[in-house]
C-alpha cells in the first residue's frame, strides 16, 4: 500500500503520531551513529534524527554519504523540539533516498551574479520560496478584484507593429521578412476591446528595451492592465487604489510568515490598507520637492527616481501624482479641458522610495490631437489607423491603467532588487538561465 504522506506542516500537527513525509535536504550533521537532517518541503522545514541501531548499517553508510538537496522520504514519531530548527523533530523509523544530490554548487555568502548564474537552483532557496508564495498571491489577487467587479480578462498580441510608449526602448523581432516588435503594452487593443467588453484587464509580460541597469528595470516584465469604457479620470484614480489596496490585503492576510521570513515590517504596509492614499498634482509635487526636499525642479521636467525617492519618503502610502505636463506623457493621454498644458496621466508612487508602480490615464478623443502628437514623435499616423478608428465609431469617454506587478512585489516584500521578484529575471545583460 502507497504510504500516506503528509506535508511537513500538517506532520506538526500531528504531535505524539508516526508521520510519513519527503522532501529535499535542507541541511545535514552528525556522528558515526546520529545523524540530524533538516527536510524540507514547500510548507517548511523539519528535523528529522537518524540512528544507526535503528535504521541498520547499511541504510546508515549511504545516508552518511547523503548531500544537501538529495530527495528522500522518511517516517517516524513526531514531537516537539524547541532545539530543532522548525521547533519538530521526527525520530526516523524507515528513510528512503529517492533521489541522490551532487555537491550543491550554492553554499553561504555567494555573489549575487553567481545566485543568478544558478537561478534555477537558487529558486530553492527559503528566501526565494517566500517572495515566490507572495508573487502567486499577487497574481490571485489582480484576478479576484477584476473578476469580482464584472471585468472581462482580455488578450492583446504580443507581437506588435506599433510602439505605444515611445519608440527608443522598443524591441525589434524579425518577423519572416520584415521587422515586427515586442509588446510594450496591451493598451492601444484594449481600447479596441472596451468597444466590445466594456470593462476589461489582462496580465501578461511586456517589454521594454531600456538600456537602465538599475534595481527597478527589468526588460520582461508582467504588466496588469486595466481599460473601461465610461471610466473618467477619477474612476480610473479610484479603481487602481483599490487594487493595490487588495493586493496588499491579500498579502498580509495570506503570506504572514513569508514575510516574517523576509523580515519585512508589515506596520510599513497597513496604513496603505488602512488610509487614503495621497493625491496630489504634478505641481503641487514640484512645489513640495522645492520647498520641503530642498530640490530645484523646473516646471516641465519629468520626476526621476530621485524625485519620486525624496517624495515617497514623505508618506507612509502610495502618492497618486496627477496632471503631468503633456511633454513628458504618451500621445493618447487626454489633455486637460482646464488647462492644455497638462494632461488626464497619473503616476502611483510605492512608499519608501519604490517608486512608480502605475501609470494611467483618461485616454484622448480627439484624433486630430493624436495625430498632431504622433507626428511630433516622428510616427506615421497611417500605421495607427486602427486605433484612430477606435475614435470614428461610437466613442465614449474610457480611461485605464497599467501595473507593474514586480514593481508592487518589490515593495511589498520589502527587497532591494526587483531582479528577485520574478523566478527567472530578465534584464539589459541577463537572457539566462
Ligand atoms: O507607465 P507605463 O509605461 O504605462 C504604460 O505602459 C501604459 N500603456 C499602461 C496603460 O495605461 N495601460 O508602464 C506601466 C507600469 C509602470 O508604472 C511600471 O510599474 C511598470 O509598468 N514598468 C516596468 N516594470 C518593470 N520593468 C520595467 N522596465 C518597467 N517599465 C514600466
Ligand atoms: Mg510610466
Amino acid at each position: 500500500m502507497a504510504e500516506q504522506y503528509l506535508s511537513i506542516k500538517k506532520a506538526t500537527e500531528r504531535e505524539g503520531s508516526i508521520v510519513s513525509v519527503r522532501g529535499w535536504i535542507h541541511r545535514e550533521r552528525g556522528s558515526k551513529k546520529l545523524r540530524f537532517i533538516v527536510l524540507r518541503d514547500v510548507t517548511g522545514i523539519i528535523q528529522c534524527v537518524i540512528e544507526k541501531s535503528i535504521v541498520g548499517e547499511d541504510k546508515f553508510a549511504a545516508i552518511e554519504k547523503l548531500q544537501v538537496e538529495a530527495s528522500v522520504s522518511v517516517t517516524g514519531k513526531i514531537k516537539k523540539d524547541e532545539r530543532a530548527p522548525g521547533g519538530y523533530e521526527i525520530s526516523v523509523t524507515c528513510f528512503e533516498i529517492i533521489g541522490n544530490s551532487d555537491t550543491f554548487p550554492i553554499t553561504k555568502d555567494q555573489s549575487a551574479e553567481f545566485l543568478s548564474d544558478m537561478r534555477h537552483l537558487w529558486i530553492r532557496s527559503r528566501r526565494m520560496q517566500a517572495i515566490l508564495k507572495i508573487r502567486s498571491t499577487v497574481f490571485g489577487a489582480i484576478h479576484d478584484y477584476y473578476r469580482k467587479l464584472g471585468f472581462y480578462e482580455f488578450q492583446s498580441p504580443i507581437f506588435q507593429a506599433t510602439q505605444c510608449e515611445g519608440g527608443s526602448d522598443l524591441f525589434e523581432v524579425k518577423y519572416f521578412d520584415r521587422i515586427t516588435y515586442l509588446a510594450q503594452t496591451w493598451q492601444l487593443y484594449a481600447e479596441a476591446g472596451i468597444f466590445s467588453l466594456e470593462k476589461i484587464y489582462c496580465i501578461a509580460p511586456s517589454f521594454r528595451a531600456e538600456r537602465s541597469r538599475t534595481t527597478r528595470h527589468l526588460t520582461e516584465y508582467w504588466h496588469a492592465e486595466m481599460e473601461a469604457a465610461w471610466f473618467s479620470f477619477e474612476d480610473m484614480i479610484d479603481n487602481g487604489e483599490g487594487l493595490i489596496k487588495h493586493i496588499v490585503k491579500a498579502v498580509l492576510d495570506n503570506n504572514s510568515e513569508e514575510l516574517d521570513l523576509l523580515e519585512r515590517d508589515t506596520g510599513k504596509l497597513t496604513p496603505t490598507i488602512e488610509k487614503p492614499f495621497v493625491r496630489m498634482r504634478y505641481d503641487d509635487a514640484i512645489n513640495i520637492l522645492n520647498e520641503r526636499c530642498d530640490m530645484k525642479i523646473k516646471w516641465g521636467k519629468d520626476l526621476r527616481t530621485i524625485e519620486e525617492d525624496k517624495l515617497t519618503r514623505l508618506y507612509d502610502v502610495p502618492i497618486i501624482v496627477t496632471h503631468y505636463p503633456k511633454s513628458v506623457k504618451a500621445f493618447y493621454m487626454q489633455e486637460d479641458s482646464k488647462n492644455p498644458d497638462v494632461v488626464l496621466g497619473c503616476d502611483f508612487l510605492a512608499p519608501e522610495g519604490y517608486g512608480e508602480i502605475i501609470g494611467g490615464s483618461q485616454r484622448e478623443a480627439d484624433n486630430s490631437s493624436i495625430i498632431r502628437r504622433l507626428k511630433e514623435q516622428g510616427e506615421d499616423p497611417k500605421n495607427y489607423e486602427y486605433y484612430l478608428d477606435t475614435r470614428r465609431y461610437g466613442s465614449v469617454p474610457h480611461s485605464g491603467f497599467g501595473c507593474g506587478v514586480e514593481r508592487v512585489i518589490t515593495w511589498i516584500c520589502g527587497i532591494d532588487n526587483i531582479r528577485d521578484s520574478i523566478p527567472f529575471p530578465r534584464t539589459m545583460l541577463r537572457t539566462r538561465p
